[in-house]
């Protein structure tokens, strides 16, 4: 009940619950001010505007020294991707856009895919597998249930849509701060992981490719993670609060 999870008491969670909507809102905002023809910069720069707009500020600008204001990762770009001048976005790429605002002591992070126009199979297959992984975890975000059935619920569905699972980046407590126990891997390793107790909030984010699990990190800007084989990955991520009852979504879809 300690070190490997945090449970948020009710003042904490209407700061967090109000950052989570905030941020959900933003994050449906850039996806639909993304078009072809713009920069990951331009991408980033509006997403500054709309985070401002809030009142708050981003949760990554300065996290362990990040630049941007948001992730822009792109094709096989996994997470952490940084919005540069000399990316153009194509009709043919899918973007991974990963936000979080700090607002009044609370913090939201949340994290979705798109395309632009008529995806491949491939493709479709990779975000409705990745989307739908995501759905299947948060179904088991109960109290009495562990992080492992999370884990194993968001493993599963990735088989059956054959995607790779991403295991050097795992889903997280949050809240009060961008990171807090406990971790939420998207696969099964050992252990039953944190119980899950009403006032914990959690981050749920499958990252899955459509070829192998293995990823690694741009030896130039030192964030973006690739894959290694160059083949696509999707991203994501809800806030999820742990309730007497039903798992509450704090970043509410409205484009996903
Ligand atoms: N949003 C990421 C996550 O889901 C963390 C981004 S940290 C940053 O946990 F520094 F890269 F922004
Ligand atoms: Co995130
Ligand atoms: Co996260």
């Amino acid at each position: 009940m300690s070190r490997n999870q945090v449970i948020h008491t009710p003042d904490e969670i209407a700061r967090i619950r109000r950052a989570a909507a905030l941020t959900a809102q933003v994050r449906d905002e850039i996806a639909a001010a993304a078009r072809p023809g713009m920069t990951t910069f331009d991408l980033d720069q509006v997403a500054g505007e709309l985070i401002r707009a809030t009142g708050g500020k981003s949760a990554f600008f300065g996290y362990r020294g990040y630049p941007g204001n948001i992730c822009i990762s792109v094709n096989d770009e996994v997470v952490h991707g940084i919005g540069r001048p000399d990316r153009i976005l194509l009709e043919s790429d899918i973007v991974s856009i990963d936000v979080g605002v700090e607002i009044d002591g609370g913090v939201g992070d949340t994290a979705l895919t798109f395309g632009f126009g008529e995806l491949t199979p491939d493709l479709k297959r990779l975000l409705t597998g990745t989307r739908e992984a995501l759905d299947a975890g948060i179904r088991q975000a109960r109290r009495g249930n562990y992080i492992r059935n999370i884990s194993h619920a968001v493993e599963t569905v990735a088989k059956r849509y054959h995607l790779g699972v991403v295991r050097e980046y795992v889903g997280h407590g949050c809240g009060t701060s961008l990171h807090e126990p406990p971790e939420v891997p998207n696969f099964v390793g050992y252990g039953k992981g944190a119980l899950l107790v009403p006032g914990m909030v959690i981050c749920i984010e499958p990252m899955l490719n459509l070829g192998t699990h293995k990823v690694t990190t741009d030896s130039v800007d030192h964030w973006t993670v690739r894959t290694r084989d160059g083949a696509c990955a999707a991203h994501f991520e809800h806030m999820v609060l742990i309730t007497e009852n039903e798992p509450e979504i704090l970043t509410w879809p409205k484009t996903m």
